[in-house]
C-alpha cells in the first residue's frame, strides 16, 4: 500500500444552519463535523464507524465535493477541492465515485440499466459511443452478472443484493481513483451482504482503489478495512490499524482504546461455543453486557465530546478536548486518559 494519501482532510468542519421550529422563525447551528483529520491512503481502505447521526454521510459528501466546509479543507491528490474550476471538477467527479446505502432508490426506477451505467460513460467520454453496450456489459460482468441481455431491464427487476451490484458497475464505470461507500450494505439481507462486500473488497484490489468505508457496523468495518476511524458527533476520536482492532472472547479489547471505541467494540455479539448446552457447535450469545448511559441532546460546548457518555471522565474532561495521542504506530485516540507522553514509544 502506498502511503501518500488519495485525499486528506485537513481540520474539516461542517455546520448546519436550521429553523429552531416549524412555526419558529429563529434559527440554531448544527455542528455536524468539528475539526475533522483523516487521510486516505492510495490503495487503502479506511473504515469509518460511528453511531447515526454522528456525520458519516457529511464528510462523504464533503469529500466527493458535493458540499463546502464551513472550514479547513478537502485535497484530492493534494489539491484543494474548493479551488477547482468546473473542468477541474468534472475532471475530480470522473475519479471520485459513490456507492450509496439505498439501492432501492439511487436507481432511476424509468431508466434501463443500460441507461443508468452508460449515462457517467457518455457524460465523461469513456469510450466511443458504437462500443458503449459492450462496456455496459464487461461492467456488469464485473460487478457479477453473466446473463446476456440483462441491461435492457428496469431496476425493479432486481432484488437488493442485485440493485447493489449495478451501483456499484455504474460507480466503477468512470474508472475512478477513490470509492466513497456509504453505509452500502445496510440495506441488504445478512445473507446478501457477504456477496457484496467480497465483491468490494475483489473490486478495490483488481482496480487498485482507494476507499472511505462507512459503516455502523463494526464487524463488517473491521473485516474490509486496513485503517479505522471511529466517529463521535462530529469529531473523530481515535484511529487505528485493523491489527489494533482486536477482540478478546468475552469481548474487551486486547489494545488501548477511547472510552467510545470501548463501549461499541462491547456492544458487538461474541460468538461463544456451546453457549445452549442442547445445541452442536458455535452459537453467537447474546451481545456484552454494555452499561447504557443515556446520550445527552443539546450542543455540545466545550471539554470532551464524549464527556456525558464517559464512565471514565474526570474534572479535565469537562473542560478541555482532549488533543490527539500516538499510543502506537498509526494508533491515534483523543482522551485524555492517554499520556503524551507514550509518543516517544511510537515506532519510526
Ligand atoms: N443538509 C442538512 N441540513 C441540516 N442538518 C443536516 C444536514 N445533513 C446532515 N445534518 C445533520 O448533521 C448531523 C450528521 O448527519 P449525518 O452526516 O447524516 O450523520 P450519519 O451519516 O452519521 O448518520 C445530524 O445531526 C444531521 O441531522
Ligand atoms: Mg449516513
Amino acid at each position: 500500500m502506498d502511503n501518500a494519501p488519495i485525499c486528506s482532510i485537513e481540520d474539516v468542519s461542517k455546520l448546519y444552519r436550521v429553523k429552531k421550529g416549524f412555526f419558529s422563525g429563529s434559527t440554531k447551528e448544527i455542528k455536524a463535523l468539528r475539526k475533522i483529520n483523516l487521510r486516505i491512503g492510495k490503495r487503502e481502505i479506511l473504515g469509518l464507524v460511528g453511531e447515526s447521526g454522528c456525520g458519516k454521510s457529511t464528510l462523504a459528501r464533503l469529500v466527493l465535493g458535493l458540499e463546502k466546509p464551513t472550514g479547513g479543507r478537502v485535497r484530492f491528490e493534494g489539491i484543494d477541492l474548493s479551488s477547482l474550476e468546473s473542468q477541474g471538477l468534472k475532471r475530480f467527479r470522473k475519479k471520485a465515485q459513490m456507492v450509496f446505502q439505498d439501492p432501492f432508490s439511487s436507481l432511476n426506477p424509468k431508466k434501463t440499466i443500460f441507461k443508468i451505467i452508460s449515462q457517467p460513460l457518455k457524460i465523461h467520454n469513456i469510450c466511443p459511443r458504437n462500443q458503449l453496450r459492450q462496456e455496459v456489459r464487461h461492467l456488469l460482468r464485473m460487478a457479477g452478472f453473466n446473463n446476456p441481455g440483462i441491461e435492457n431491464r428496469y431496476p425493479h427487476e432486481f432484488s437488493g443484493g442485485q440493485r447493489q451490484r449495478i451501483g456499484i458497475a455504474r460507480a466503477l464505470a468512470t474508472r475512478p481513483e477513490l470509492v466513497v461507500l456509504d453505509e452500502p450494505t445496510s440495506a441488504l439481507d445478512v445473507s446478501i451482504q457477504a456477496q457484496i462486500i467480497n465483491l468490494i473488497l475483489d473490486l478495490q484490489e483488481s482496480k487498485r482503489l482507494s476507499c472511505l468505508f462507512i459503516s455502523h457496523d463494526l464487524p463488517i468495518v473491521e473485516f474490509v478495512s486496513h485503517r479505522i476511524a471511529v466517529m463521535y458527533r462530529g469529531t473523530i476520536c481515535e484511529i487505528m490499524p485493523r491489527e489494533a482492532f482486536v477482540l478478546t472472547g468475552d469481548g474487551t479489547a486486547s489494545q488501548p482504546h477511547h472510552p467510545y471505541t470501548k463501549f461499541l467494540m462491547k456492544s458487538i455479539p461474541v460468538p461463544r461455543p456451546m453457549a445452549n448446552s442442547h445445541c452442536e457447535g458455535a452459537e453467537h450469545g447474546p451481545a456484552n453486557q454494555v452499561e447504557v448511559v443515556p446520550v445527552r441532546t443539546g450542543e455540545h460546548r466545550e471539554g470532551c465530546p464524549f464527556f456525558h457518555r464517559c464512565r471514565e471522565r474526570t474534572g479535565r474532561c469537562a473542560r478541555q478536548e482532549p488533543a490527539p495521542v500516538e499510543v502506537s504506530r498509526e494508533h491515534v485516540i483523543n482522551c485524555h486518559l492517554f499520556s503524551p507522553l507514550k509518543r516517544s514509544s511510537k515506532a519510526e
